[in-house]
Formats: C-alpha cells, structure tokens, sequence
C-alpha cells in the first residue's frame, strides 16, 4: 500500500478532471488539437427544430443554439483561456514535443434521444445530463448524449483535458479516454444575493459562466431584500426607482432577460427569489402603507434578523392586490426560461405583527392562518402561471404551513432539517449554513457600541469561522437522510449572501469554494466504494479547476502553494 500511493497520486495530478466522473480510464499518450477542429453535429440538428427560441416564446434558447454556444465556448475555452500546467509538475517539467504530433481533427457530437420539451426550463430530473466521452489515440473524439444539456456537460469535461503550450497549441497527455459520466443531484446550484450589495450585469454573468463550468444547472438568484429592491416591475415603476441603493442601480426586463438567456443558453435553469413576507422593507420607499414594522431604531433586532426591519402585513388586502401585480408582471417573464419561482420565507419575525395594525399580535396561534392564507395565494398564483413554487424551510418546520407536494423546500439551518422536510414527503434542497454558507467567517458586520463591545469580542458573525473548501466538501448532502427517502433530496446550493460581497470580492468569495460543492453535487460526497472522498485526491484537481477559472477571468483564489501542487503528496498528513 505504502510503496503504491506516491505512484497513484502522483499519477492522477493532471488529470485534469472537476467534477470527478463516475467513471474515467484514461492512457498516458499525447494528442494534439488546432483551431481547425471540426465539430461534427448535422445529426444533433436534424433532430432538434425545437419551439423555443423565438419571440413568441418569450426569446428563450433553443436546443440549436445551446449546441451552437456550446461549441464556441469549447473553442475559447481550449484555445484562448487554456493554461499551461507547470506548477502541477516537478521542478525542470518541460513541455511535450509538438513534432510528429497526432491531431484531433473532429468532434463528433451525436444525441441519442430527442430532448425533452422542457430541455430549457426543466422540473428536477426532467433532463437527462449524463454523457459518453472517448478520445481515441489516434485523435477521434466522441460526445455522445441522451440530450443537447447532456452533450453540453460532455463538451464542458472535454475542455478540461487539454493544456496549453508556451509555444502554441493545445494537448492532452491523457489518451485514450473513456468517460462515462452522470450526476448524482438532478438540482446543483449557486445562490447570489444581489440586494445586500448592488452587481453589474457582467458580475452575474460570469458568476453563471463559472456555475456552468462546474456542471452546476440551478443558478438562485435572490434579487430583492430589505436593504435595496433592484429588479424593474414596470406595472410597479417606483418599487425600483425608489427601492434601489439609487435609481440607476437596477435590473431593467432586457438586462434580467439577458441574464435568464445567459444562464439557460449553457444548461442553468435560473431560480428568481422574491423573498416574502419577511425581507421586504425595501418595499417601503414606494409602498409604506404595505410594510409594517419598517426601520424600528435602535432595537431593530426585536423585529428582524437585519437592519432595516419591515414586513409584509400579513392581513391586508392591499398587500394581496401589490402581490397580484408583483407577480402578474414578474413571472410571465420567468417562465420561458425557469419552472420555478421562488416565494422565500425565511426569518419571519411574529414581533413585527405586533406593530402591523391589520393582525396587532405576535401569536403563533393568531399568525399562523393568515400566513398559510398569505403562503396559499402566493402558491396559487405562481402555478396559475406556469411556475412551480420554492419556499425557505422555515414554511413548513417552523409555521406548520400545509404546502403542496409539487413545492420544494428549501433547507438551511440544519441536517435535521432535511429529514424532518423529507419525512413530511416534501422535496429538498440541501445547503446547512454550517458548511455551505459562503459569507461565513468574515467577521460582524454589525459596529458595537463601546460599552458592549467586549460582549461581542472579538466579533465573529454568527456562523463562524470561515467555511474552507474542505469544510464544504465534507457536507453530505444525505447524512441524516433515511435510505428510502434519498430520492427526495433533489440535490442543494451554496449560498452567497452579499453584506460583506460586493464586485470586487465576488469571485474569490465564491470560488472555487463553490466548486466543491458542485462536486458533492455531481459526483456525491462518497467514492463508488462508498467511502469519503479523499482530500488527497481532490485537491490537485481543484487546484487545476481554480486554475481553468482564472484563465476564463473569474478571479478564484488558490487553495494550496505550488510547493504542494507540484506533488500532490508533499502537503499531505496522515498518510501511512
Ligand atoms: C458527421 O456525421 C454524419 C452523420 O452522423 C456522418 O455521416 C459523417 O460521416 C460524419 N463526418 C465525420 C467527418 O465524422
Ligand atoms: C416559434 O415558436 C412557436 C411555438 O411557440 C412555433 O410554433 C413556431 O414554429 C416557432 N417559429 C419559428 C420560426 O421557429
Ligand atoms: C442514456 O439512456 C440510457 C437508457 O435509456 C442509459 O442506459 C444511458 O446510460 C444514458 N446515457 C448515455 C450517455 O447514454
Ligand atoms: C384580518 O382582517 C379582517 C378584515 O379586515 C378582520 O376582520 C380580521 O379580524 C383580521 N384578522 C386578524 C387576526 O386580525
Ligand atoms: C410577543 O410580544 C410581547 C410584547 O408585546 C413580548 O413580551 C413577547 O416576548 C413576544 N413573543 C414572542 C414570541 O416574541
Ligand atoms: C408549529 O408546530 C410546532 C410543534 O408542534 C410548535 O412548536 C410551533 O409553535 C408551531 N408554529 C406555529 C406558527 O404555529
Ligand atoms: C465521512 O464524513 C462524515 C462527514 O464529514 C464524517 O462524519 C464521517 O466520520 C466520515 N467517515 C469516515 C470513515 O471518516
Ligand atoms: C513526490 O513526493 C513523494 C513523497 O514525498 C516523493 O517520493 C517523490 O519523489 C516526489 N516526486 C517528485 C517528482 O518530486
């Protein structure tokens, strides 16, 4: 054992691969690719004349151009954002001969099924994302799929086979490959709280470039809370004129177009939250009469999580008739791109009921009907537009709410969590703020008076420390889950929630954190003899993946020193 581990890791340095395939075999000979590769797809085409993609269809991609997209980024990817692998080589590695080299000079991308109809905006497990890959020796590549999002993922792991060379040019060392690869979670995503703090279109962007690039199809877009309420409801023209941080500071319906396309052109299925009743002030500055509770000074904390408190009112029809015009706009617009919309739920505060004339009580036993009312129209109309509803666990685990079996829950506090949603039957999302809450472990934001201060001493936020990669990658996302439940933890996300987030932190707060819970995603928390997976193992190829991002521009730290990633062992401890 001993003598055959250096051998084995050493082995596996570049191989390249995140997430990690169910199963990859793989040579050691090198092969070579030009920018004249051809990609050969008349066969993916001549199944696909798909209904999407046309104005008549809200402008959402089609099969076609999710391909067509496909095929260029595998081009840019390969040949302008390649990298060459020194540090995950000895000291004196030189690069492989280019003479006599063996060429790729097709792609043959073939798709086995047709594509369901709702390949663009699919319900949990409604497309099927495994692929084959093989690249032979003698430089014949094959992607093969049950569908175009499947043939998507196989072109994203193709790219990551190859290296670039100082002196031009791309290879892999790594033929013949064999792969045969499919995800564990039908639900893998990234959480962005765009109201905490305001990000430009291109920050979203190439957040979902980066989701995308590590298999992820869920990317969680929490678009309004209290503190701004950036997202343009042109039937609601003040809620972001006035809601925003300021009035130039929002989303207008071409840019949350734009963002939705961005998203489902690569396979991601975009979840907008509109977080409610809670979470709402922001509505304030164009709707006061709606919000109760709003901006109590300076024991805000009596009323809500954070600063500004405000509620929704929980018992008056005006909020009901803003919620009908809310929804009536938004969601229209949702729906050629996602199957979802999410209503929130989360950090109800009952005190703030106490000052909200139309209910006056802080009583479960008063507040909880008028929320399952509150819960049940907002549920009946985002299904009577075609969306299927998401709430925070605390609908179902705190206030009782009796929700349909179509919504999902989404959990946060804690593994219990998970199975008590599961054991009422409901279908759940992980993402237990312990392990995958990216915001964590920088410290209060809050400023203390000194004469308190020492009790808070020395200041960390509630969910400290800092969650590091390997923390994240520990989470099993069924730990705690019954077996014969298993099928109804539809998979989870990594949370970034942006008080202490803004443009210029957004990349190195998410990843490649977030990379490694893409890999728990797709690839499980257990290796295929159900043991967990070695650090060891995973952090050369997430030193790599970090690698393939920054040369994409998305500015992800580094997890190691090139000391370690030179070989994989040297950093290790624990080894016997
Ligand atoms: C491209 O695909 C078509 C249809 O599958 C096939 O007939 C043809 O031989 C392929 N061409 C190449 C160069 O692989
Ligand atoms: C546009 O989409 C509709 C269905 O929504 C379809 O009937 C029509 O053929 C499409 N038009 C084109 C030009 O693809
Ligand atoms: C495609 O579907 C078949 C079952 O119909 C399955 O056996 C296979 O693994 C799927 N994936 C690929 C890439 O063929
Ligand atoms: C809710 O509002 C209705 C109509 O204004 C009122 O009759 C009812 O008493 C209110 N419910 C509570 C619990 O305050
Ligand atoms: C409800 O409000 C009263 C005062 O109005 C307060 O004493 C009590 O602690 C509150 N209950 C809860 C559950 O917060
Ligand atoms: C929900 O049920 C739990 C357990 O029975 C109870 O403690 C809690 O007060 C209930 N919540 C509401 C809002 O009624
Ligand atoms: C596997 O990981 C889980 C979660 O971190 C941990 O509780 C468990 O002890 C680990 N099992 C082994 C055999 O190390
Ligand atoms: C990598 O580390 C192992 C274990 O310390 C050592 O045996 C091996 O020689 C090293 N290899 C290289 C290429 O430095």
């Amino acid at each position: 054992m001993k003598s055959l581990l250096p051998i084995s890791l050493f082995a596996s340095l570049t191989t390249a691969l995140w997430p990690i395939p169910s199963s990859y075999n793989h040579g050691n000979s090198l092969v070579w690719i030009g920018k004249d590769v051809q990609v050969n797809w008349s066969g993916a085409k001549q199944i696909l004349k798909r209904s999407y993609g046309n104005e008549s269809n809200g402008g959402a991609p089609n099969a076609d151009d999710m391909v067509d997209y496909a095929i260029k980024q595998t081009h840019r990817t390969i040949f302008d954002h390649g990298f060459v692998p020194w540090k995950f080589h000895p000291r004196g590695w030189e690069e492989p001969n280019p003479e006599s080299a063996t060429y790729i000079k097709t792609i043959e991308l073939s798709l086995l099924k047709n594509d369901p109809e709702n390949l663009v905006k699919p319900l949990a497990g409604e497309v099927d994302e495994s692929y084959m890959l093989s690249v032979t020796e003698n430089g014949k590549a094959t992607v093969q799929a049950n569908s175009t999002v499947g043939i998507v993922r196989g072109l994203t792991t193709f790219t990551q086979l190859f290296f670039q060379h100082s002196g031009g040019g791309a290879y892999t060392t790594l033929a013949p490959v064999e792969i045969t690869d499919a995800p564990k979670f039908v639900h893998r995503g990234v959480n962005l709280d765009v109201s905490r703090n305001w990000f430009p279109v291109a920050d979203i962007k190439r957040t979902i470039d980066a989701v995308a690039y590590n298999k992820m199809n869920r990317f969680h877009l929490h678009v309004t809370d209290s503190q701004s309420w950036p997202l343009d409801i042109p039937a609601l023209p003040n809620l972001a004129k006035k809601g925003a941080y300021r009035p130039d500071l929002i989303y207008t319906t071409k840019d949350f177009k734009d963002i939705q396309y961005h998203a489902a052109i690569q396979g991601v299925e975009m979840i907008t939250e509109i977080d409610m009743p809670g979470h709402t002030s922001s509505i304030w500055h164009a709707y006061p009469e709606l919000i109760s509770a709003f901006n109590i000074q300076p024991n805000w904390d009596t009323y809500a999580a954070e600063p500004p408190s405000g509620t929704l009112k929980l018992n008056s029809s005006a909020v009901d008739t803003f919620l009908e015009t809310l929804f009536h706009d938004l969601l229209p617009r949702i729906y050629p791109f996602s199957s979802y919309f999410h209503t929130g739920g989360d950090e109800v505060n009952k005190n703030a009921y106490t000052l909200d004339e139309t209910v006056q009580s802080n009583k479960s036993k008063v507040l909880q009907p008028l929320m399952q009312k509150f819960v049940d129209r907002n549920h009946d109309q985002v299904r009577s537009l075609g969306l299927t509803p998401i709430v925070w666990e605390e609908m179902l685990l705190e206030w009782n709410l009796t929700l349909g079996e179509d919504v999902i829950i989404q959990t946060w506090r804690s593994d219990q969590a998970v199975a008590d949603v599961v054991a009422k039957g409901h279908k759940a999302l992980v993402g237990n703020y312990n392990y995958w809450y990216l915001d964590c472990g920088k410290g209060q934001w809050l400023n203390f008076d000194p004469s308190v201060a020492d009790q808070y001493w020395p200041y960390n936020d509630y969910c400290a420390p800092f969650h590091n990669w390997r923390l994240i990658y520990s989470y099993d996302p069924l730990s705690g889950v019954p077996a014969d439940k298993h099928h109804l933890v539809l998979g989870g996300e990594a949370h970034m929630w942006a008080e202490q987030t803004d443009p210029v932190n957004l990349d190195r707060m998410i990843w490649p954190r977030a990379a490694a819970a893409a890999e728990v995603l797709w690839s499980g928390a257990k290796d295929a003899d159900g043991r967990n997976r070695s650090q060891i193992d995973a952090s050369p190829r997430l030193s790599e993946m970090r690698e393939r991002l920054v040369a994409k521009g998305i500015g992800a730290e580094p997890i190691q020193m090139v000391y370690c990633t030179m070989n994989g062992t040297q950093c290790a401890l624990g080894l016997e």
